[in-house]
């Protein structure tokens, strides 16, 4: 399907209009069934334009107007979900040709409009061998225009082909979350990077096992014990051409393949869901590819420590000691919380060879921090206020939402270990997603501007694409909006 914007008013296809929920909403629909030649009183008895409603109506020449509920004051992500939410349930009974009336509004919408529509289009069923023909409108000859008036063309372009570059990076993050652990693992996502770099013109370093022994990496090793796929640490640097002391940020993304908890293993009953335990690896992964692809004047580096976490007679056992990239020793308390474990040597080898002016940490870190939040924020953990604001102001504006909780010191009692530098869990059931946030801040080793994400309820949620959690994308977005907000500092 290709999507175009045009100044024209439409005259083939299918019509959608987006209508606000307003106090003025009957004069709305009067002016309306005027411009559509439709009975004011059907679209004022049937339509309410609550968020996501839907109103079909017929023409007098039999074409198709759907008048699409926005709610009050849409914000970006629920363009997108009113959008994304119309054409998945809608996709089968749409025709080739639609046309969306963009008219009324700002141009910049188009970006929630157009992430909303692609997404509408995604297919869970990545596996399934009797499937249909897929909906005419999104093969390859659908078409979608944008109309879209003088004023706003030059802001809708620009919103258009950054949703574009967008989407089809998430896609590709959707696909890798989503699929099972026979079919992905920690090469997966290193052949993944690699094909990456080779398109956008980044460049893409892969520590494999024998390097990261030769280097040290025995975090990131020790989880990968039980396994018999080999672990990688996968690293991707996107610098700008032709700027001058670009801003550095430093992205480090957990890539767990699969999570069986390893020796302290977790009961079955959504053990399956674990394949999505390389949420921040995604995050990071098409940051790197959307940065790279947009051009933006950041250096951008992405460090993925990827491991699977099995359960083996070679499997790292609760109370081993291992040793950290960093040299600081680690009580393995319980193997099931690992994402910390190889996220030590992630950021340890970031902060040591990189030096970047910002680090962020993304996981699917803990099931607690879901307790605390459950689906709707990501955890914030910062003592750097600047940046609070910053990744606060990134998730406002996309909707992709982080809620700051504490890092207070006391809180480091819980990683305190008798026979090691620190230990990888306290062992009690309360503040878990601060306790491991507080060990991770260890190998930040006093980065001044540190994040870390805790986004294990965000990662993989409920969604239209089917009945069990499915994978989001969480955190492209959002980051790219933060990178966004430092070009303002490096021009300065
Ligand atoms: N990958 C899990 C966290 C998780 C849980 C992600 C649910 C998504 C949904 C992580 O490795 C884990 O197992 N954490 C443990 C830590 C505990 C053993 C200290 C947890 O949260 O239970
Ligand atoms: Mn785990
Ligand atoms: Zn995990």
């Amino acid at each position: 399907m290709k999507i175009n914007l045009n100044t024209q008013f439409p005259t083939t296809g299918d019509l959608i209009i987006p209508v606000l929920q307003t106090n003025t909403l009957v004069d709305q629909l009067t002016d309306l069934a005027r411009k559509l030649d439709l009975s004011v009183a059907v679209l004022q008895r049937d339509f309410t334009a609550d968020a996501k409603e839907v109103l079909a109506a017929y023409g007098p020449n039999g074409q198709k107007t759907y008048l699409l509920g926005l709610g009050v004051n849409p914000q970006e992500m629920d363009w997108l979900r009113v959008f994304r939410n119309f054409f998945f349930n809608q996709k089968s009974k749409l025709p080739a040709q639609l046309a969306v009336d963009l008219t009324a509004f700002d141009g910049s919408i188009v970006e929630g409009v157009a992430l909303g529509i692609r997404g509408g289009g995604y297919d869970l069923k990545l596996y399934q061998t009797d499937k249909a023909d897929g909906p005419i409108f999104f093969s390859d000859s659908g078409e979608l225009t944008l109309y879209v008036t003088n004023e706003q063309k030059a802001t809708a372009q620009k919103a258009l082909t950054k949703a574009e570059a967008i989407h089809q990076t998430q896609r590709q993050m959707l696909d890798l979350m989503n699929a099972p652990a026979n079919h992905k693992n920690p090469q997966t996502l290193a052949d993944w990077t690699i094909a990456s770099g080779n398109q956008y013109g980044y460049k893409v370093t892969i520590l494999d096992k024998a390097e990261l022994e030769r280097q040290k990496l025995g975090a990131l090793l020790s989880v990968s014990l039980g396994s018999n796929v080999p672990p990688v640490l996968i690293i991707a640097e996107y610098k700008p051409e032709g700027v001058e002391n670009p801003r550095k940020v430093g992205l480090v993304g957990k890539g767990v393949t699969f999570d069986t908890g390893g020796v302290s293993i977790k009961i079955s009953a959504s053990m399956h869901l674990m394949k999505s335990d390389m949420g921040g690896a995604a995050a990071v992964l098409g940051t790197v590819e959307v940065a790279a692809k947009l051009k933006l004047p950041i250096h951008v580096i992405g460090i993925v420590p990827a491991t699977e976490n099995s359960t083996d007679g070679r499997s790292t056992k609760p109370g081993d000691v291992v040793t950290a990239y960093s040299g600081k020793t680690i009580e393995i308390i319980d193997t099931d919380a690992e994402g910390r474990v190889i996220l030590a040597d992630g950021m340890g080898y970031m902060v040591r060879n990189y030096q970047p002016d910002v680090l962020i940490d993304l996981a699917t870190l803990t099931g607690n921090v879901i307790a605390a939040l459950g689906y709707h924020a990501a955890g914030l953990f910062t003592q750097n206020d600047e940046l609070a604001a910053q990744l606060t102001q990134a998730a406002n504006q996309t909707g992709e939402q982080l809620w700051r909780l504490p890092l207070w010191d006391v809180y480091k009692e819980d990683i305190k270990s008798d026979v090691a530098d620190l230990k990888n869990y306290s062992g009690k059931p309360i503040a878990g997603a601060i306790s491991a946030a507080k060990f991770l801040e260890v190998f930040s080793e006093k980065h001044p501007a540190w994040a870390h994400l805790d986004i294990a309820g965000m990662a993989f949620a409920d969604t239209e694409f089917g009945s069990q959690k499915n994978a989001t994308g969480f955190g492209i977005r959002l980051l790219i909006a933060y990178l966004q907000t430092q070009i303002v500092k490096t021009q300065e």
